[in-house]
C-alpha cells in the first residue's frame, strides 16, 4: 500500500517534468520538414488533418486516421515514448526563441483507480491579440494525458501559426497527439472576447480500451474523436508557447480558465490543481478556485 502511495505520489509530482522537450528542438527551427504543433515541432510527415466525421482509432502498436465512413485513410506508428512539451523555460531571451513548451499551467493527477474521468469541460474567454507580432505560436488549451504521457487530447485555442494552420489572429482546432503521429481537427477562427468551452469526454470503455471525444461546444468542426486509448488520467490548463521573443508577444492581462468541471465515473474526485510558472518570463499559473466543479486556473501575462 504505502509503495503504491509512494509511486502515485512520484508519478503525479513528475509528470509534467519528465517531459522535457529534446535540445535538438531548438535546433531545428529553420528544418523546414518541421511544423508547430501543441506538442511541440513534429516532422510535416507526422502531421493529419482528421476530415470531418473522421476518426483516430489506436489499434495495438498503430494509429490508424478514419474518414467519415470508417475507411483507413493513413496507419502511422504507435510507439510509447513521452511527449516532447517542456514545463517553465525562459523565453523571452531572443537567442533561443523556438525553445519553449508548456510556460505555464496547472495539473491534477487522478490517482483513484476505480474510476475515470468521463467529463473535462473548461471554460474561457480568447484574449485579446498580442500587440507585436514575430511568428511566435500561443497555445492555451485544457488537456487529458494517460499516466505515461505518451499522448494528448486536447481542445486548443491558439494565436499564430501551427500545423492546422492560423496566423495573426486566433483559431481553435481539437487535437490528438501521440508520441510522434499528430492529428487535428479543422481549425476554426474565433474572435477577442469570445467565450469558449472546451471539453472532452468519454464516450465508451471496454476494459483497457477507451473511446474519447475532444471539442469546442458549439464550434462546428472542433471535434476529435480518440478510440481504443489508454485511459487519461492527468487532466492540464495550459499557456504554451513557441517563438515569443519580446513581453509584447503575449495577450495583455491575463486569461482565466473557469468553471473547470470534472467528473468520473463514480463519486466525487478530491481535485487539488497544482501549478506551474516560468517567473523569469513574468508569466504565472495560478489556482484561484480549487476542486472538481467551478474550479479556476489563471494564466498572468507579463
Ligand atoms: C513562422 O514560424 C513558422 C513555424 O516555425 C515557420 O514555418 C514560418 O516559416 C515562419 N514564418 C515567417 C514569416 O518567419
Ligand atoms: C469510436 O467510439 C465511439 C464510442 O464508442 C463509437 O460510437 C464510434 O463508432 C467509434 N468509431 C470508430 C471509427 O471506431
Ligand atoms: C469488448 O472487448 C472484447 C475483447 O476485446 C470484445 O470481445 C468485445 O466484443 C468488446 N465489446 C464491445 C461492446 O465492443
Ligand atoms: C460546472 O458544474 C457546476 C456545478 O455542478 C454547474 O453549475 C455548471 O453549469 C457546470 N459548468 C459547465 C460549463 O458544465
Ligand atoms: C490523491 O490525490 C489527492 C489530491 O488530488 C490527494 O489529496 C490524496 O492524498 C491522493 N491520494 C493518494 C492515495 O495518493
Amino acid at each position: 500500500m504505502r509503495s503504491v502511495q509512494a509511486y502515485v505520489l512520484l508519478a503525479a509530482l513528475l509528470l509534467p517534468f519528465t517531459n522535457a522537450v529534446p535540445v535538438e528542438e531548438a535546433r531545428t527551427v529553420d528544418d523546414s520538414n518541421m511544423v508547430r504543433t501543441p506538442a511541440g515541432l513534429r516532422l510535416i510527415e507526422n502531421v493529419h488533418a482528421v476530415p470531418e466525421g473522421g476518426s483516430v482509432k489506436l489499434v495495438g502498436s498503430e494509429i490508424h486516421l478514419l474518414d467519415e465512413t470508417g475507411i483507413v485513410i493513413h496507419v502511422a506508428t504507435n510507439d510509447n515514448a513521452k511527449i516532447g512539451s517542456s514545463a517553465a523555460t525562459s523565453t523571452t531571451s531572443a537567442a533561443d526563441t523556438e525553445e519553449s513548451g508548456w510556460i505555464a499551467f496547472a495539473y491534477w493527477f487522478n490517482n483513484v483507480t476505480d474510476s475515470v474521468i468521463d467529463s473535462f469541460t473548461t471554460t474561457w474567454e480568447v484574449p485579446p491579440v498580442p500587440a507585436e507580432n514575430h511568428n511566435q505560436t500561443i497555445f492555451l488549451f485544457s488537456a487529458l494525458q494517460p499516466v505515461t504521457s505518451a499522448a494528448i487530447l486536447q481542445p486548443v485555442l491558439q494565436f499564430g501559426p501551427s500545423a492546422a494552420g492560423g496566423g495573426s489572429y486566433w483559431a481553435v482546432a481539437s487535437w490528438y497527439v501521440g508520441t510522434s503521429a499528430t492529428f487535428f481537427s479543422s481549425l476554426v477562427e474565433v474572435t477577442p472576447g469570445q467565450e469558449l468551452t472546451g471539453v472532452v469526454t468519454l464516450a465508451s470503455s471496454n476494459g483497457s480500451s477507451y473511446d474519447y471525444v475532444a471539442e469546442f461546444t458549439g464550434i462546428p468542426g472542433t471535434s476529435i474523436t480518440a478510440n481504443g486509448s489508454d485511459v487519461l488520467l492527468t487532466a492540464t490548463e495550459t499557456l504554451e508557447t513557441y517563438g515569443i521573443t519580446t513581453a509584447a508577444d503575449y495577450p495583455t492581462g491575463s486569461t482565466t480558465f473557469y468553471d473547470i468541471n470534472i467528473s468520473v465515473t463514480s463519486g466525487a474526485p478530491e481535485t487539488v490543481w497544482s501549478s506551474v510558472s516560468d517567473t523569469p518570463d513574468g508569466v504565472s499559473a495560478s489556482v484561484a478556485v480549487q476542486g472538481y466543479s467551478n474550479a479556476e486556473v489563471v494564466i498572468n501575462y507579463p
